[in-house]
């Protein structure tokens, strides 16, 4: 469903937008040395906050946030962020409740706190840089846990004898590989 509510008019000092303008500049002052990186600073944000809902397990609303790319792209509301434009990012309205409408949902996360979020507007500002080769996370299907379980053929082993069970006939085969000997049953 959409989300984006209609534009409320009100003046525009005490608009969101500009409040947020205001920290980027203000907070912005401590940071020149220091450009924020997507895959350092950005993303394990997105990670530890966001991927459960909008990652490989589920894409509530549509979006995923686990590359830079799909985040841009946005989800079934619209586009969540412009790069090169921090100011009325929807990415940000909904993080920080101030749409009315508050991610992650109530008791089901934390929220950004405000240097979390001064790091996302940091990137947004900066052209929100794409890393070329950003791969989303692994769909579950692909986890070995999801997998059928499937019966492997037994290796060739050279002596049959030292393999008391189906386990042993994989032993025996890396013992092979590893060019060591058998050196019989151990005593009890
Ligand atoms: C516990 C699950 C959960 C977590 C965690 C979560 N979200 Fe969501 N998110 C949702 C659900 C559910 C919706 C869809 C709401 C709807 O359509 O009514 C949604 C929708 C959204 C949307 C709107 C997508 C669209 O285009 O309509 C944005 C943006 C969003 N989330 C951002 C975030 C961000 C950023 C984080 C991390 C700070 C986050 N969410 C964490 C569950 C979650």
């Amino acid at each position: 469903m959409r989300l984006r509510p209609a534009t409320a008019s009100r003046s525009p000092m005490s608009h969101p937008a500009y409040r947020r303008l205001l920290l980027l500049v203000i907070l912005g002052t401590t940071r020149i040395c220091n450009a924020v990186d997507y895959l350092q600073d950005v993303k394990p944000l997105l990670k530890h906050k966001c991927y459960a809902c909008h990652g490989a397990l589920q894409q509530q609303g549509g979006l995923r946030l686990d590359t830079a790319a799909a985040l841009i792209a946005g989800g079934d509301s619209d586009a969540t962020i412009s790069p090169g434009k921090p100011d009325g990012s929807f990415l940000l309205d909904v993080t920080t409740g101030e749409i009315g409408f508050q991610m992650p949902p109530a008791n089901e996360g934390a929220p950004f706190t405000d240097e979390e979020v001064h790091v996302i507007l940091e990137w947004i500002a900066a052209g929100a840089s794409v890393p070329a080769d950003e791969l989303p996370e692994a769909d579950p299907p692909s986890w070995w846990s999801y997998r059928p379980i499937e019966r492997p053929a037994l290796p060739e082993v050279p002596k049959a004898d030292w393999c008391g069970n189906e386990v042993a006939h994989f032993v025996a085969a890396q013992r092979v590989r590893n060019d060591l000997t058998h050196v019989g049953q151990a005593s009890k």
